[in-house]
């Protein structure tokens, strides 16, 4: 799959946002001194690292299917037990977290509903989630995404393929799960480029479903998409940041 070419294009992506998303979403998720948390889909480990900040490395875990993404992550937090897993099948006791976290995963699970039904069987207090708001305000995807539509009606834009991008869906599942008190708020973090090229070189590598778009393009239809991304975003000379919002949803699991 698209998340299985490499960490460092990972962090060039969407990984960039990573840091200041953690934060916001170990924050609003309530994570306290004392708890044990777990990373589903924990990728590189960024949420990890802010985890295991909050709560020591030895009172975090993580799991995510990509190989390459667990020897990150276990080197990001070498303390934490991070396993090779998908979320609908987790190897771990139930209720062994007070928390049980998923940061921008529910949308590529391939069965959504067990994922967050085995979160929160493993889950004694709260499980929670935040996905990109594809279709609005995740500027550096729909910059790309309304590029690609203006020079290919037929690209598949994320703001339409994705599911859970929305407070409503987020909310349905989790209350759905037989999670209690469900509630949903954005997310709104900020990223910085050094220049054009700093947003453009993860999308040819491949990285997500964007960049699997990008590079499944020939090189005339690439260098178009390009230049259509870069009048998207007011032809950056130098330095520019961008923002980005995430639905997130919490719920309690008794
Ligand atoms: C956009 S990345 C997010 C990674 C990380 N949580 C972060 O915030 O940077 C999506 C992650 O979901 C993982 N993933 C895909 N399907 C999954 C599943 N069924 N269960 C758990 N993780 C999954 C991918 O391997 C990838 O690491």
């Amino acid at each position: 799959m698209s998340f299985c070419v490499g960490t460092e294009a990972y962090g060039r992506h969407v990984g960039r946002y990573g840091p200041a998303l953690s934060a916001a979403h170990a924050e609003a998720a309530g994570v306290a001194a004392g708890d044990r948390a777990l990373d589903v889909g924990c990728g590189p480990g960024v949420l990890l690292v802010e985890l295991a900040q909050r709560l020591g490395g030895d009172r975090v875990a993580g799991v995510d299917p990509s190989q390459p993404f667990v020897a990150s992550a276990r080197a990001a937090v070498p303390a934490a037990d991070v396993r090779v897993a998908a979320a609908e099948r987790l190897p771990l006791e139930s209720d062994s977290f007070d928390v049980a976290l998923s940061q921008l995963v529910v949308n590529f699970m391939a069965d959504a509903r067990a994922g967050v039904a085995e979160m929160r069987r493993v889950a004694r207090r709260t499980v929670t989630s935040c996905v990109w708001d594809y279709a609005r305000e995740m500027m550096m995807l729909r910059a790309f995404w309304d590029a690609a539509l203006e020079l290919d009606p037929g690209a598949p834009d994320e703001g339409k393929t994705m599911r859970y991008c929305t407070p409503e869906e987020l909310r349905s599942l989790w209350t759905d799960a037989g999670l209690r008190d469900v509630e949903a708020e954005a997310l709104v973090v900020e990223a910085e480029y050094e220049d054009f090229d700093d947003y453009w070189s993860p999308f040819p590598a491949g990285i997500a479903p964007s960049g699997a778009y990008c590079a499944s393009l020939d090189e005339d239809q690439q260098a178009a998409l390009r230049e259509a991304c870069c009048l998207r975003l007011g032809s950056p000379q130098g330095r520019f940041s961008l923002s980005a919002r995430a639905w997130f949803v919490r719920g309690s699991v008794r």
